[in-house]
């Protein structure tokens, strides 16, 4: 296929929701009469391994070690002397400790069995002056000069760290070879200005598969149910719950789909884009015009276990004085720690369903509206014929979880985020209401 072939954006109106099954079946016609016969998956250019965002660039505090793992591969990410962010496997070459209590001083990361300490390049520096020289063969004083920290590239850009995750770490960073452009993730090369707007951000991580959870977030009728309640929007709630004249467009770096109300004066109800292998965007109108942008990035931290980054950018409400003074930061949270916890029951029992072969293609009858859902499975099923991250890294039955537990600090698995969010907000509206009290009496 030509290059101007791939580039060419193709679109489906996918106009009413009567149908449901028959729309999935290839070679269909739906009612406007376009061939109904899209896949993906001719056009997206990224598998599954590649750029992954994996936390904010503020997260990574200096001195400070950030324990993370991919396709159950355990990482670190740290800060090196330059404070330039480094993603390295989280395995000392001497005897296979983890980093784990490791110790970070000007960027050098000492391991905390023997004492190995490595350079922010990855040589290690020390070993060959902390045990007893005359144990070792004649070749000893070479000896540290040989092992090296194994590590991906990282890359810090729109205030997230962002690494290129192959399965396969090198000890030498130019051994890697990187084709994918990481452009093509960032929400500033579709038209966005990310530094016009603020943002807040939460980390959510979940004990169900890393894909039900990005297909929870291209499932736009769930939010009308699940999320009715909370969702400070009065167009969506469970009485509200409607259908709408979907348009999804396409091209090499993502899928587009764009839901359209019904009744014509209401117009637009929201675009969610599908950047591979792990972005989901929601915007309203174009990403230059919208005033407010969510970002979701599915983060595939080990079989079973996954981690979302949600941030949502607004160009309203920029004063940093007066968004503290209404908690707005708070508020914010406490609604995503909200929606999450709401999602998660449904996603980790889908997950067993999966697991036990329940959900399979007979077992489920997708809506006009679950497109976006039947594209996503089409890419990653042609994904995983060219990659198979999962079985890179694989854990068996008595592999010890102590890595995949480790990272799960996050709501909705432990709430112990949420509570403090909720709590900083109590006693934050407490405060403002004791103030003018106090001043009351002062004057009285
Ligand atoms: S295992 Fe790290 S220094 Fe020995
Ligand atoms: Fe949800």
């Amino acid at each position: 296929m030509s290059e101007a072939a791939l580039n060419q954006i193709n679109s489906l109106d996918v106009a009413d929701q009567n149908s449901v099954a028959d729309r999935f079946n290839e070679n269909t016609t739906n009612k406007l009469g376009t061939e109904n016969h899209i896949s993906p998956n001719d056009h997206l250019s990224k598998n599954i391994l590649g750029w992954y965002a994996i936390c904010s660039a503020q997260t990574l505090k200096p001195g400070e070690l950030y324990h993370f793992s991919m396709f159950n591969e355990p990482l670190v990410l740290y800060k090196d002397k330059n404070s330039t962010a480094r993603c390295i496997k989280d395995l000392c070459p001497h005897r296979g400790a983890s980093f784990i209590n490791g110790v970070l001083r000007n960027g050098e990361l000492t391991c905390p069995y023997h004492g190995g300490r490595f350079s922010s390049e990855g040589e290690c520096l020390n070993l060959d002056r902390i045990t007893c020289q005359h144990i070792v063969d004649s070749k000893y004083n070479n000896y540290a000069k040989k092992i090296h920290l194994f590590q991906y590239p990282c890359i810090e850009k729109d205030d997230y760290i962002f690494i290129y995750y192959t399965g396969n770490a090198k000890t030498n960073l130019n051994d890697f070879e990187i084709n994918d452009s990481l452009e093509d993730s960032r929400t500033d090369s579709y038209g966005f200005n990310s530094k016009s707007c603020a943002y807040e951000e939460v980390y959510v991580d979940f004990k169900c598969d890393w894909t039900r959870i990005i297909e929870n977030h291209l499932d736009i009728l769930h939010i009308f149910w699940i999320h009715g309640d909370t969702i400070p929007d009065k167009d969506v709630n469970k009485s509200a719950i409607t259908s709408f004249n979907q348009k999804i467009t396409k091209d090499h770096r993502h899928i587009v789909s764009k839901y359209h109300h019904k009744s014509k004066e209401k117009g637009e109800f929201i675009t969610i884009s599908f950047i591979p292998p792990g972005r989901i965007v929601i915007y309203k109108g174009t990403p230059e015009e919208a005033r407010y942008l969510q970002v979701l990035d599915h983060i595939p931290l080990a079989k079973n276990r996954a981690r979302v980054i949600v941030r949502h950018y607004r160009k309203f409400l920029k004063n940093k004085l007066f968004t503290k003074l209404v908690l707005f930061k708070q508020l914010q949270h406490r609604i995503f720690y909200r929606i999450f916890s709401e999602d998660y029951m449904v996603l980790k029992t889908q997950t067993f369903n999966q697991q036990m072969g329940y959900i399979k293609k007979d077992n489920v009858k997708l809506l006009g509206e679950d497109k976006m859902i039947q594209y996503y499975w089409d890419w990653l099923k042609d994904s995983l014929k060219n990659e198979k991250p999962w079985e890179i890294h694989q854990t068996g039955l008595h592999t010890n979880t102590v890595h995949q537990d480790m990272p799960m600090k996050y709501p909705p698995e432990n709430l112990d985020l949420a509570n403090k969010n909720n709590l900083n907000l109590l006693t934050n509206l407490i405060i403002r209401a004791l103030i003018p009290i106090g001043i009351i009496i002062i004057l009285i």
